[in-house]
């Protein structure tokens, strides 16, 4: 059964895109199917699986706008069982046509997934930090959310915020929309705040944060640029380690259900 998981949160530049990233590329490098969709028009998790934004003619756009199937939308990657459902730009149009759109449109992604999703171990879906429709369809697509959370100063009001919008979430449009996990990222262990907002996060989600914490690693902010995941561009940097010790606890998890 594929699991679809929303990464997000609301709050900008907080590692959302890096995770999509590498987590994926982590999980399908350990042998998982994988897909990650795109589904910010900033178009940053695109440009760092190497696909060139400007000149995509199939994307998330395209599918929801009935342009394209599911299945031509897929754009494969470097890594074998890893794919992506990539954006550019045009996505902001998406949410714009979805706005003027009447029938159901905000279950429009749940409905594209739903004869494929099975084909997948995990469907990521990095989100873009904001709540208008492009999220809403996300999380209403989701089983569960994956919130990455930075290691700063209104991390916790973020958050709180974020979680009174996944109770309006379950109570009018997916009942049954979990947390995964919450994720620390960018932890610098020699700053006093980081330490301490970590160590706040953890008594107030306690095991629902991951014990995986991504450090901040100049790695993981340059991959990108060569068009690459930090496990292909630097598998032994802290940074990729980091990830790869993430999949592992997400694989672990789950086995222990079975
Ligand atoms: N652990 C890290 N160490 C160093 N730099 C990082 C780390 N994680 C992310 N970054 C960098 O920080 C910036 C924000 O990260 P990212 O794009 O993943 O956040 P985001 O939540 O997706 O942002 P947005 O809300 O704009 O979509 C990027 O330049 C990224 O390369
Ligand atoms: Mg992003």
């Amino acid at each position: 059964m594929g699991k679809v998981i929303a990464i997000t949160n609301q709050k900008g530049g907080v590692g959302k895109t890096t995770t999509a990233l590498n987590l994926s590329a982590s999980l399908a490098l350990a042998g998982e199917n994988i897909l990650v969709i795109d589904s910010d028009p900033q178009g940053n998790l695109t440009s760092g699986l190497g696909i060139k934004k400007d000149q995509l003619k199939r994307g998330l756009y395209e599918l929801y706008t009935g342009k394209i199937r599911l299945e031509e939308a897929l754009s494969p990657t470097e890594i074998p069982n890893l794919f992506v459902l990539p954006a550019s730009m045009d996505l902001f149009a998406a949410e714009i046509e979805l706005l003027e759109r009447s029938d159901n449109r905000e279950m429009s992604l749940l409905k594209l997934l739903a004869p494929i999703k099975d084909n997948w171990k995990y469907v990521f879906i990095d989100c873009p930090p904001s709540f208008g429709l492009l999220t809403l369809n996300a999380l209403i697509a989701s089983e569960s959310v994956l919130v990455p959370v930075q290691c700063e100063y209104f991390a916790m009001e973020g958050l709180s915020l974020l979680i009174k919008l996944l109770w309006r979430i379950r109570g009018g449009f997916n009942e049954t929309l979990d947390m995964e996990g919450i994720l620390l990222t960018m932890f610098n262990r020699h700053i006093a705040l980081s330490r301490q907002v970590a160590e706040d996060i953890r008594r107030i989600f306690k095991s629902k944060v991951y014990d995986t914490v991504i450090p901040r690693n100049i790695v993981l902010a340059e991959s990108p640029s060569h068009g690459k995941p930090a496990v292909l561009y630097a598998p032994n940097s802290a940074g990729a380690q980091a990830y790869v010790a993430l999949a592992k606890e997400i694989l672990n998890d789950n086995s222990l259900l079975f």
